[in-house]
């Protein structure tokens, strides 16, 4: 004898169980990027017990900068990012950058590893150094603010 067992689905049920698990994806960007900003807070508090948050300001700045410390066809950061954060930018190949401002491309430092990985290439490229922490929070935090 067969036996068939039918779960009742509710297509309401169905519905609220399918938003329940949306949940923590839509909410997951910002709350990923806010991870990685403590992250680099925690480290700027180490290397700095008088740390006081991060400056939008002085990521600006960062971002603006020449340093003319590092390699001479990447002056600054806007030479491949363009001085618009909410603009499209450029690699040195001509390859098309999505904008770094996070209200244009909302994925932006969200994935830590990328982030780092980043951070090290095109800081030694126009700084001719890492960055450090303080620089890194500023920095995500200004285009956090685009
Ligand atoms: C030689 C070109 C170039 C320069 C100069 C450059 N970048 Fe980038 N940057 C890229 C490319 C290419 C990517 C990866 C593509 C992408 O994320 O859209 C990237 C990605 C990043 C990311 C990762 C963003 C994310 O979505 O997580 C960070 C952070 C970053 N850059 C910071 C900087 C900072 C800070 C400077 C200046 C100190 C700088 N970049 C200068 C080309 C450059």
């Amino acid at each position: 004898m067969k036996i068939r067992i039918i779960v009742p689905l509710h297509p309401k049920l169905i519905i609220a169980v399918l938003a329940l698990s949306l949940l923590p994806i839509q909410g997951s960007a910002s709350e990923l990027r806010q991870q990685i900003i403590a992250g680099f807070a925690q480290d700027a508090k180490l290397k700095n017990s008088g740390f006081a948050g991060f400056s939008a300001g002085r990521g600006q700045t960062l971002f603006l900068s020449k340093p003319a410390t590092g390699k001479p066809d990447t002056p600054s950061c806007t030479t491949c990012h363009s001085i618009n954060p909410a603009a499209k930018g450029q690699t040195r190949a001509g390859k098309e950058i999505a904008p770094m401002a996070v209200s244009k491309t909302p994925e932006r430092f969200t994935d830590s590893k990328k982030v780092e990985k980043w951070f090290r290439r095109n800081c030694k490229s126009v700084l001719g150094r890492i960055c450090t922490a303080l620089e890194k929070g500023d920095f995500v935090t200004f285009m956090s603010n685009q």
